[in-house]
């Protein structure tokens, strides 16, 4: 039976106590050591033939029974009042069947809060109509036939013009500043610290805006039936979507259902419903016909968020023996017009490291671009960048080896919880990676070769990933000896459906191929978490093995009436291979397809649910990146050469689809470090970067050898699996790691990202040696 706990849960650097239901039923963990047919073994992705193959149905290739296309046509300004719209020629279109804009207006105002179609418009791509046509040409025809009117208004795009006196507003009836108290953070004391010090490094570090770049872009598409509405949408939650989808028309939650069978990436943006779900919803309302409503790879660029930007100051101060005594960390960082983003840049300053005098401030103003948005480890890959340039950087200023620097500053607790941690193994990932790259004799290594200088250098990555209740799962046992598992969660690419099928089959006894995981679907399945945060399956997997043992239970109450034992308890049975065993005398047995055959037509129909976190403990991820570059000192080329990576994420589940979120992450991360940045012209506000040319993400010759490594102890204090969150740890340290190299192989520490060669050759010009 259900009961009602309270437990701590973190998400994305922020600490929430919540008070959540749970079952009572506790199912002891899978110890370190346990001996499993499937969870740790490379099991290939249940989908992998139906995504390559494209038999996947992503929201972008949903095709209904005459589906009209919608699009918004969008605010050409960075700011501006709409004073008139003509949509006269464009209505009159032959296949045109609707637009909607501020003097035409749909039904619903607004979502989340949020007008839809406002008089001010406060970043370039702003919705200023919606246009249903039964094609894409029409559409595109009857979007270039809108005219209308509009009133330029002054733009900011930095943080200093924004926060000035007299700044225009950069969103309706707020003030610019988002955090004018710098949401501060500190213990001990900064004299303190500095009182203690033999040295100090005090730098500063920019980070460039970064886009998501999901190879699906946002969108959605909408059908009714009478009055149920079925949305398909591109999404990290479904759930979240059917809430405020819900609310907006304000129906009742049972008449939708949000589907997002496959995702095609999703990375901090994708939360929920946006303007066009709601306008899909609400055009195929109008209309009587389904339309589809995905946004274009331009708009993608200018209105699906982005990492904010930041500007960082960092100030350590350390004894002579390497021991920090002060981690000051300030940054400053614009986030769009209605802010996001996640502002938790000093996350990792407060836990990596032990050091009794810390501050942290992060001052968050808005600007008038499209709104930032979650960005895989959002915050804490612009604050790990600065603060483990500027340990390397101290490294350096004592003489020490950047590795003993941070051993000698090791935490077997939080800092800033005041906790020890469920388990923490960020010594052995340490270890691992540096073995791997050969780090302690790198410099034996050979270090030039013509114009090029070879340089090696190390980061450290804290995260969360914990996860926590509430997330639930049914499964159906089936009288074939299959099982269904419905969970309420979504794959965004991770491989969640495969992991969660690989848990389901280890707990019941089955083999892979006789489990389906349904997921991305509001219909079949008990709620579920958003994909984000690496909660997925830290969250959803404990309550998969917490369904599919009470199955069992429930198979084996049966089993014990079909062999004849039916006075004798459910826990004298033991489930060994496919066979239930009586164990006091284990020649009675009962092979569980047997057992499954004499249901008839019964199914087992059971659900579990997570459990609450631990009370005392902080749960964390942790690990370390190591990286060999190049750098090519004519021409400030830099070729990153090799990135080990060492994670301690608990138990791996699948070590094929979690070495391959470790390449993700690490690619995401090259980006980052090397080529990625949003430009937007200081003059108009436009962006100049909206397309994947001129947007330069990592290209395969990019990519450099990647060694996965994974530490792989179950984490059994916490959840029932062992398991923590993989998806957004591998970003966080690969662009210090980067830096660090550089500055390890020429002597020039770049603070600015990305190091791109314009960046380089004029610090080389100054610093290098002949
Ligand atoms: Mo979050 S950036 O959606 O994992």
């Amino acid at each position: 039976m259900p009961t009602i706990r309270r437990t701590k849960v973190e998400f994305e650097g922020r600490i929430e106590e919540r008070e959540v239901i749970v079952e009572e039923e506790h199912v002891v963990p899978w110890e370190r050591g346990h001996q499993m047919r499937l969870v740790g073994k490379p099991v290939p992705r249940v989908d992998g033939v139906a995504r390559v193959t494209g038999r996947a149905t992503y929201t972008h290739d949903v095709q209904l029974p005459g589906m009209l296309v919608g699009r918004f046509l969008r605010s050409p300004h960075a700011h501006a009042r709409v004073t008139a719209i003509d949509d006269g020629e464009a209505r009159a279109l032959p296949g045109v069947f609707g637009i909607w804009h501020r003097f035409s207006p749909p039904e619903v105002g607004g979502l989340d809060g949020r007008e839809l179609f406002p008089e001010e418009l406060f970043y370039e791509g702003a919705e200023v109509a919606f246009v249903v046509a039964r094609d894409r040409r029409t559409l595109g025809d009857a979007l270039a036939a809108m005219d209308v009117g509009y009133e330029v208004l002054p733009a900011v795009q930095d943080f200093e013009s924004a926060t000035a006196e007299g700044a225009p507003e950069a969103a309706m009836g707020a003030s610019n500043w988002i955090t004018p108290d710098g949401s501060i953070y500190e213990r001990g004391s900064v004299a303190a610290g500095l009182a203690a010090a033999a040295a100090v490094v005090e730098l500063d570090f920019t980070t460039q805006v970064a886009a998501h770049c999901c190879m699906e872009t946002h969108g959605s598409a909408a059908r009714w039936e009478g009055d149920l509405l079925t949305l398909w949408h591109s999404t990290q939650s479904v759930f979240g979507t059917r809430s405020s989808i819900a609310g907006a028309l304000d129906i009742p939650m049972d008449k939708v259902r949000v589907i997002s069978d496959y995702i095609g990436g999703g990375f901090g943006s994708k939360w929920g419903a946006e303007p066009f779900t709601l306008m899909a919803a609400l055009a195929a309302r109008a209309t009587g016909r389904p339309v589809w409503a995905m946004l274009s790879r331009e708009e993608e660029q200018l209105v699906a968020g982005y990492r904010p930007g930041s500007r960082q100051r960092v100030r350590l101060g350390a004894m002579a023996d390497g021991t920090l005594t002060l981690i000051e960390q300030e940054a400053r960082v614009t986030t769009g017009a209605h802010g996001g983003g996640g502002h938790v840049i000093g996350g990792p300053a407060k836990d990596l490291y032990a050091c009794d005098n810390v501050r942290t401030a992060v001052w968050a103003a808005r600007t008038n671009v499209d709104s930032a948005r979650a960005f895989r480890a959002p915050g804490y890959v612009e604050g790990t960048f600065a603060l483990e340039s500027a340990i390397d950087a101290l490294a350096g200023e004592l003489g020490l080896d950047p590795l003993d620097l941070r051993f000698r500053n090791y935490t077997e607790t939080s800092p800033s919880r005041g906790q020890a941690y469920s388990d923490k193994r960020l010594r052995e990932a340490y270890e691992l990676g540096a073995e791997r790259i050969g780090w302690r004799d790198r410099h034996e290594k050979v270090r030039q070769e013509g114009p090029w200088r070879r340089g090696w250098g190390m980061a450290s990555q804290i995260w969360g990933g914990g996860g926590g209740p509430p997330a639930n799962a049914i499964v159906k046992l089936l009288p074939d000896g299959t099982a269904e598992v419905m969970v309420g969660v979504q794959d965004i690419g991770t491989g969640t459906r495969t992991v969660l099928s690989q848990v389901a089959a280890e707990e019941l006894g089955l083999p892979m191929e006789s489990v389906r995981c349904v997921l991305g679907d509001t219909l079949p399945t008990p709620f579920g978490p958003g994909s984000g945060g690496s909660v997925t399956l830290a969250s959803a997997s404990p309550a998969v093995r917490s369904a599919c043992r009470e199955a069992q239970r429930q198979l084996v109450a049966l089993a014990a009436v079909m062999m004849e034992l039916e006075d004798v308890p459910v826990d004298r049975f033991d489930v060994v291979e496919d066979e239930i065993v009586y164990a006091d005398d284990p020649a009675k047995r009962l092979p569980l397809r047997e057992a499954t055959a004499k249901m008839g037509n019964y199914m087992i129909v059971a659900k579990g649910a997570r459990g609450p976190n631990p009370d005392d403990r902080a749960v964390n991820t942790f690990g370390a990146h190591f990286a060999q570059v190049m750098v090519n000192t004519e021409t400030g080329e830099l070729k990153v050469e090799r990135i080990v990576a060492a994670h301690d994420i608990g138990r791996v589940v699948n070590p094929m689809t979690a070495t391959s979120q470790v390449y993700g992450g690490v690619i995401f991360g090259l980006g980052f470090a090397t080529t990625e940045q949003r430009v937007i012209d200081p003059g108009t506000g436009l962006q100049l970067t909206a397309n994947l040319e001129d947007y330069k993400v990592p290209l395969g010759i990019d990519v450099p050898k990647i060694d996965v490594l994974f530490v792989d102890e179950a984490d059994v204090s916490a959840n029932s699996v062992g398991s923590k969150g993989l998806g957004e740890p591998p970003i966080i340290p690969t662009a210090a790691a980067i830096a660090n190299a550089v500055c390890d192989a020429v002597g020039v520490r770049v603070t600015d990202l990305p190091i791109t060669p314009d960046r380089l050759l004029p610090l080389l010009q100054q610093e290098v040696m002949p």
